[in-house]
């Protein structure tokens, strides 16, 4: 029997009964040999594809050179991946701050709105999720998250922070007055359900961001890295904000989040103003520099539209999806029932989906190398587990 969590471990996660011993493309094979297709994608992170064979390489190449060195000396694989990131995001965000995880890069993020406007208050969307770490908790548009944060002694980060209803752009212009240092904002929403705020409302907030001096923050740790079509969901939209945060899908798996910043905001940044030790270290590097090739050289962001448009087509003639939302490979597929019991069937047919905070939906996050067979396997393992 599996157990889930060791009796040594702090239990904070629920678990799936399923100890994944190895991977490839878009399968996991458990250590009982049952394989599953993975539409969670380990969370989003495994936009290349599991154990992609340039990432792989790459990592064991420069684990025997090199496992470790700080931020004190240059490093080859690290000048590469600032090289790829300034080529592949859009201008003018052609700075970047390398840390270790989504929450770090959104705490970075919102450290320097603040730093650089002389402001304090961030307005936040309802149902955005930004991580974990205090002044992230703050500004989760989600309450449990937000307790959370007042329950930790955040309180005075929670005064600072605006909640922007969901669905009233009309509000949104007046919310962005002159106290505002930023807009922190999920171009899609992934926790709330893979949903998309809209190229009009980022537009809006752009140019209010603009109008009130305020900073424009994306945070791109789940939509970005080629998932909706293009390197980053700013590019799909057609919005350049002044920060963009990624993470999850950067480095295939290695721990690593990337803050962008156009110089608006970089010109404020001298040496000393940031800082970690793990950050931009040489094996992360190493990885996320393999991935991104991966996702310019295989065309992943194009491929993650051609998967959507046959999803889309696939899932069309089945009633009990009422809806579909998001864009590319970030997908909420609202059902007319409670989604848990489908996950768990759908488990029980060697598929994995993710959830969402809405319990009527199902969420896709898979590998952005995922077949057009998958695809079609995964269409046919719903409509049983739907039947
Ligand atoms: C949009 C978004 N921002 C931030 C985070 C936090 O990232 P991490 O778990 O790497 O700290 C997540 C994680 O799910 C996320 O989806």
């Amino acid at each position: 029997m599996l157990t889930t969590t060791h009796p040594a471990e702090v239990p904070v996660y629920g678990r799936l009964q399923l100890q994944p011993e190895r991977g490839a493309g878009s399968t996991v094979v458990g250590a009982d040999g049952r394989r599953f297709l993975d539409l969670y994608g380990g969370h989003a992170v495994a936009v290349s594809g599991h154990c992609h064979p340039r990432v792989v390489a790459a990592i064991r190449e420069q684990a025997e050179r090199l496992l470790f060195y700080s931020n004190a000396v240059p490093l080859e694989s690290r000048d590469r991946l600032f090289g790829l990131l300034a080529e592949m995001a859009p201008a003018p965000l052609d700075q970047a701050f390398l840390v270790n995880s989504g929450a770090e890069t959104n705490d970075v993020a919102l450290q320097l709105t603040r730093r650089v406007t002389g402001r304090r208050r961030v307005i936040t969307f309802e149902g955005g999720f930004h991580g974990r770490t205090l002044a992230t908790l703050a500004v989760s548009g989600i309450q449990r998250y937000r307790d959370l944060a007042e329950a930790s002694g955040g309180q005075s980060i929670l005064d600072l922070t605006v909640i922007a209803p969901w669905g009233r752009p009309e509000v949104l212009p007046a919310l962005v007055d002159e106290t505002i240092a930023a807009v922190i904002v999920e171009p899609i929403q992934g926790l709330a359900g893979a949903r998309e705020v809209g190229a009009d409302i980022l537009r809006t907030l752009r140019r209010a961001c603009d109008d009130a001096g305020a900073v424009l923050v994306f945070d791109e740790v789940q939509c970005g890295c080629g998932r909706t079509g293009a390197f980053t969901a700013a590019q799909s939209y057609g919005v350049t904000p002044d920060i963009l945060t990624l993470a999850k899908g950067i480095a295939a798996g290695l721990p690593m989040g990337a803050v962008l910043l156009s110089p608006r905001i970089a010109k404020h940044v001298s040496q000393g103003d940031l800082g970690t030790t793990f950050g931009g270290g040489p094996i992360p590097c190493a990885a996320a520099a393999a991935n991104l090739e991966v996702i310019r050289d295989q065309n992943l962001a194009d491929r993650a539209l051609h998967l959507e448009r046959r999803l889309r087509q696939g899932l069309a003639d089945l009633p009990a999806v009422t809806e579909i939302t998001g864009r590319g490979l970030l997908l909420g597929l609202r059902l007319d029932r409670p989604a848990r019991p489908v996950q768990l069937r759908l488990f029980e047919r060697d598929i994995l989906v993710g959830s969402a905070t809405d319990p009527s939906v199902i969420r896709l996050l898979p590998p952005l190398v995922l077949t057009e067979d998958e695809v079609d396997t995964f269409v046919r393992r719903l409509h049983e587990a739907l039947s």
